[in-house]
């Protein structure tokens, strides 16, 4: 099949504004993103600049954004991709706004973030141990991949939420948070709850769009990670009073009481006095009855008080 390679170029030593240049090859049917961009840089332009380096999915060197997905140029294969989104594809670096060379980008907040959860295992072993220091099974259960990340940030440069609040950690740093904070060898969960629930930069500014999810080649969904952050911190009472804690409060309240979400009550609840600043949209919503209704609870409401007491009990 041929398809076009729209790569996008750029020379941060040289070059003013980036360039896309058009690539038109012959592709088999199991080539990956990596063979094409490996077929340019030897047979036709060989100052394209990538990153790359094992060729099977673990280093995390090789992602890049093609027609806006963020994929590992190993793995995708470029037929699936033609299915998706046509015949021509743009091949874009992770951020380009952090495009130092072709499709190479300066991932210095990327690690700087990472650095700041601590990710290592803090805890006291005997110079000498007499024993493995194992981990349940349960425990592996609950850590859930964690800790196959390979830190390609792919579900960093595709959060919204780290393109508006610079501060926010992201669900990479977040994910090794939660591997460390899980881990019951650790003895500094804590410290990394703590972490985790800082204002701005934590837990609480994911803006739960699943994107993280959608990208993850290794599939591991740093936002369930996030939700059992989440959990554990109120589980431990970690998690501070703010706006998106009581959130979550009055949401287990509402199905608890009504078997559905009260939306009125999540929002005075939620914002307490800060509700104020939405009386003007709240009154324009009145005028065309568009404000919520107070809901009766739902008809089996016993059953669902029955299944967020099993929830609890299991947690
Ligand atoms: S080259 Fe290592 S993950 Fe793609």
């Amino acid at each position: 099949m041929e398809v076009t390679f729209n790569i996008f170029r750029f020379n941060a030593q040289f070059d003013y504004t980036p360039r896309y240049q058009s690539y038109q090859l012959e592709v088999r049917e199991n080539e990956v993103i990596l063979d094409v961009l490996n077929r340019i840089k030897e047979d036709i332009d060989s100052t394209i600049s990538y990153r790359r380096s094992c060729r099977h999915g673990i280093c995390g060197s090789c992602a890049v954004k093609v027609n806006n997905k963020a994929v590992l140029a190993c793995k995708e294969n470029v037929y699936k991709l033609v299915e998706t989104f046509g015949d021509a594809l743009v091949v874009d670096p992770l951020d380009r706004r952090l495009a130092i060379k072709d499709l190479i980008v300066d991932k210095a907040d990327f690690w700087r973030k990472y650095r700041e959860i601590k990710p290592w295992q803090i805890s006291e072993i005997a110079s000498s141990p007499m024993s493995e220091n194992l981990i349940p099974p349960a425990v592996v259960e609950w850590i859930e991949g964690a800790d196959s990340c390979i830190e390609c940030g792919a579900c960093y440069y595709s959060c919204p939420a780290v393109r508006v609040n610079e501060r926010f950690l992201g669900p990479h740093a977040l994910t090794k948070l939660f591997r460390f904070a899980a881990d019951i060898r650790d003895t500094a969960a804590i410290e990394r709850l703590d972490t985790a629930n800082i204002p701005a930069s934590g837990i609480w500014d994911c803006v739960k769009c699943m994107e993280c999810k959608v990208v993850c080649p290794k599939e591991i969904s740093p936002i369930d990670k996030i939700t059992k952050l989440h959990l554990q911190s109120f589980v431990r009472s970690r998690a501070p009073n703010n706006p998106a804690t009581r959130h979550s409060k009055v949401f287990l309240r509402s199905i608890e009481k009504r078997g559905r979400l009260d939306e009125n009550a999540a929002v005075r609840y939620s914002l307490g006095l800060l509700a104020l600043k939405h009386v003007k949209t709240a009154l324009k919503m009145l005028r065309r009855k568009k404000l919520p209704k107070e809901t009766a609870p739902i008809e089996k409401i016993d059953e669902v008080k029955k299944l967020i007491e099993i929830a609890r009990r299991n947690r």
